[in-house]
């Protein structure tokens, strides 16, 4: 029987990590609709953009103009990505409640996102975290690529550690595993958390998977087993990565609810809520959703209750 935490703790990254891959820029007003939306479910964790350079990824260059303009419920910590110091002064300017920073398990990968290799990109975060830290902002770390990367193929478990380890070492309270491109099975996750555990412990650890094969949720429930009780998705199940070609948007957050609800297991996440943000979203991308359950939800018609 696989053990279960009583609780879990959901981040939103759809309006970050979702909306950099899509093809269309999602107007400012439509962004602050979604995150206030989601915030009005319940969610207490929303990545709401990046202060990266717009060239790279121009999504996301209205960012500060989405946090000016989201409302701010009392207990929401509202996150963006910052890739450097600029980054990170960016973060503070803009009000964000929290930074994080980003590095890859595999060294061309790394090289395709950030233009530089894991231990410049790394180097580079000294400077970061030492701002944030003079602003006394907290900093989540994520490590991409931690079950295989779609231009070297596997990933050592070991190498993962390291640099879940290095950013720990910055100062990072939660080091967020990317299985970027969706490839990862639950044994190879029970693997992977072993290989980690060593060296940050799995209450620091946050299960961030993409869904391209269709694994993801059983590869959240293997974190949750391992005792992972933070995760990151996207509400609609939006996105993927532009680094990253032919990769799925992460997990949907209605596909995570549903599983969690079924297992009894708290979140303070309003489903019904949740499914009418995503297809507010997805109406104005004029696209459905890929969430399982909210497809099932909008055959249904009304949203259920749970
Ligand atoms: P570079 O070209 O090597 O850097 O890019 P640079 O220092 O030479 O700067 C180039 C230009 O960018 C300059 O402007 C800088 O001012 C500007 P220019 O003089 O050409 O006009 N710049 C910035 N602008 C705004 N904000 C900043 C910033 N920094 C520099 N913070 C750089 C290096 C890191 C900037 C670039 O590669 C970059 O922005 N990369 C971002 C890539 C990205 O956002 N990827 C997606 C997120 S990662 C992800 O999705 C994975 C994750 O979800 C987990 C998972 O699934 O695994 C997190
Ligand atoms: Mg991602």
């Amino acid at each position: 029987m696989l053990r279960f935490p009583r609780q879990v703790t959901l981040v939103d990254v759809g309006p970050r990590d979702g909306l950099q891959n899509e093809a269309l820029c999602l107007p400012t007003a439509e962004k602050v609709a979604l995150i206030d939306r989601l915030a009005a479910a319940g969610l207490k964790r929303i990545e709401v953009g990046s202060f990266v350079s717009p060239r790279w990824v121009p999504q996301m260059a209205d960012t500060a103009d989405v946090l000016a303009a989201i409302a701010r419920p009392v207990g929401v910590k509202f996150s963006v990505l910052a890739p450097n110091r600029l980054g990170v002064e960016a973060a503070i300017n803009a009000r964000a409640d929290e930074v994080a920073i980003f590095a890859a398990a595999s060294e061309t990968f790394s090289r395709r996102n950030v233009n530089a290799s894991i231990a410049e990109a790394l180097q580079r975060f000294e400077d970061a975290c030492a701002a944030a830290a003079r602003y006394g902002l907290p900093v989540r770390g994520y490590v991409s690529c931690v079950l295989g990367c779609p231009y070297e193929g596997e990933i050592a478990p070991a190498a993962v550690a390291t640099v879940a380890r290095h950013l720990a070492d910055l100062g990072c309270y939660e080091i967020s595993l990317g299985d970027t491109i969706g490839v990862g099975t639950a044994r190879r996750v029970y693997t992977l958390l072993e290989a980690v555990a060593r060296e940050v412990p799995p209450e620091r650890l946050a299960a961030h998977f993409h869904d391209t094969y269709g694994q993801a949720l059983a590869n959240i429930l293997a974190a949750l087993d391992f005792g992972l009780t933070v995760v990151d998705s996207a509400t609609a199940g939006l996105g993927g990565c532009p680094y990253a070609r032919g990769a799925a948007g992460n997990v949907a957050t209605e596909d995570v609810l549903f599983m969690l609800n079924g297992l009894g297991i708290e979140t303070g996440v309003d489903l019904d809520q949740v499914y009418l943000a995503g297809a507010g979203v997805c109406a104005a991308l004029g696209r459905p959703p890929v969430s399982k359950v909210a497809l099932a939800m909008s055959r249904r018609g009304a949203p259920t209750h749970h």
